[in-house]
């Protein structure tokens, strides 16, 4: 059993920098965690108290059911893997995958098996023995989650091991990883996974549940699909999604028939009828109109405004329209090809209100949630 526990743990670091602020994450047996934000925001400071290559300040580390802050990392049951991959250099493939198991008195049938195993799950047998130098950064990075592999950790660390991959290798890794994810749970002995990325892509494909931080402190723990859907707060909305959530500032006001809407600009945007009761006790408030580039469409309805727009960026399969409305660059998710959109030109645009979200421009809490 390796459930992961922390609890109200902060890192202050010697210089007095306050890094983590009363971290609290139940990490279950066998679940894939993702830990994600923006640069600085704690992830690998709070991943490397885990390994125990950082001390914690306060708070306490569960790792299964061992009280584990004081527990050297290679008694903690952990494998980590980093972006850098951190092979010795002069070691051939099969030696670096060895190197951990002979330092653990493993016998040589044992690391034979071993090695081999992981050799061929992640397809880097005919790469056993050449030196990392003479390897490319994708195979050199199967090398590493080898090394991790062949140690059968109940608990392995991830700290951004793909950033250093072109986009191809990267799906391509990660599709590796949650499928040693899986197979391992499958095999009945799943391992406790801990990724961390600044990569929200990642994050949503990889994670069973995401944790989203923000300067040491959590934001949101949920899964993919409630991050995406039900963002508790304005930031967790913008860091989750690509292009980003679009944010307009309003009012909330009662019109003369009685019904919530958002004024932005003069504009006023009634919101359905699952949303009104919430939205009346936040009556006058200032509030933050958050839309998804999918919910702005371009089109003639009840509620349309006129915008203009201002850059088209075509995909492919879809395009992402720039629209300036009020003041303010909007961005639309356009999949209509059958309508030529030139820059410039004006055009009725409407929102999707059975989608949008509120948020608190003084707290910047959705106020849709929890109560929705
Ligand atoms: N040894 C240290 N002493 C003081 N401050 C530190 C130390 N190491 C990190 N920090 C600070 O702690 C904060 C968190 O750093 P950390 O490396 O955990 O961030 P991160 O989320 O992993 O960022 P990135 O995505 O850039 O890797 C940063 O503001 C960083 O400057
Ligand atoms: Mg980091």
């Amino acid at each position: 059993m390796a459930q992961v526990k922390l609890q109200n743990i902060n890192k202050i670091y010697k210089n007095g920098y306050h890094a983590v602020h009363d971290f609290c994450l139940d990490i279950k047996d066998g679940e894939f965690m993702v830990l994600v934000g923006p640069s600085g925001c704690a992830k690998s400071t709070t991943l490397r108290m885990i390994a125990g290559l950082e001390s914690i300040t306060s708070g306490d580390l569960h790792i299964g059911d061992k009280h584990c802050n004081s527990v050297l990392p290679k008694d903690r049951g952990i494998a980590m893997v980093f972006q850098n991959y951190a092979l010795y250099p002069h070691m051939t493939v099969r030696q670096n995958l060895a190197f951990g198991l002979e330092t653990r008195k493993k016998s040589k049938e044992e690391i034979h098996r071993r090695v081999t195993e992981a050799a061929e799950l992640l397809e880097i047998t005919e790469l056993l023995d050449r030196k990392p130098g003479q390897m490319s950064g994708g195979q050199c990075q199967r090398v590493a989650l080898g090394r991790a592999m062949v140690r059968k950790p109940e608990v392995f660390l991830f700290d951004e091991p793909l950033s250093n991959l072109d986009a191809k290798l990267r799906v391509s890794m990660r599709m590796r990883i949650s499928r040693l994810h899986d197979e391992l749970k499958q095999s009945g002995k799943p391992a406790t996974m801990i990724y961390v990325t600044h990569d929200q892509v990642e994050a949503l494909t990889m994670g069973d549940r995401i944790c989203v931080l923000n300067r040491g402190a959590i934001m949101q723990v949920d899964t993919p699909m409630n991050l995406y859907h039900k963002p508790v707060n304005k930031f967790v909305a913008e860091f989750i999604g690509s292009p980003t959530m679009n944010m307009l500032e309003g009012k909330l006001i009662k019109t003369e028939s009685n019904k919530m809407a958002v004024e932005v600009d003069g504009h006023l945007f009634e919101l359905p009828e699952a949303k009104q009761a919430r939205a009346e006790q936040y009556n006058s408030h200032e509030v933050f109109l958050g839309l998804r580039p999918e919910h702005i469409n371009i089109g003639e309805a009840s509620n349309s405004c006129e915008a203009k727009i201002t850059e088209v960026e075509e995909m492919g399969s879809e395009s992402f329209v720039y629209l300036n409305f009020a003041g303010k660059q909007l961005i639309c998710k356009y999949v209509n090809p059958d309508i030529a959109l030139c820059k410039q030109s004006m055009h009725q645009i409407y929102f999707n209100m059975d989608k949008c979200h509120i948020f608190d421009r003084s707290t910047e809490e959705n106020i849709f949630i929890p109560t929705e």
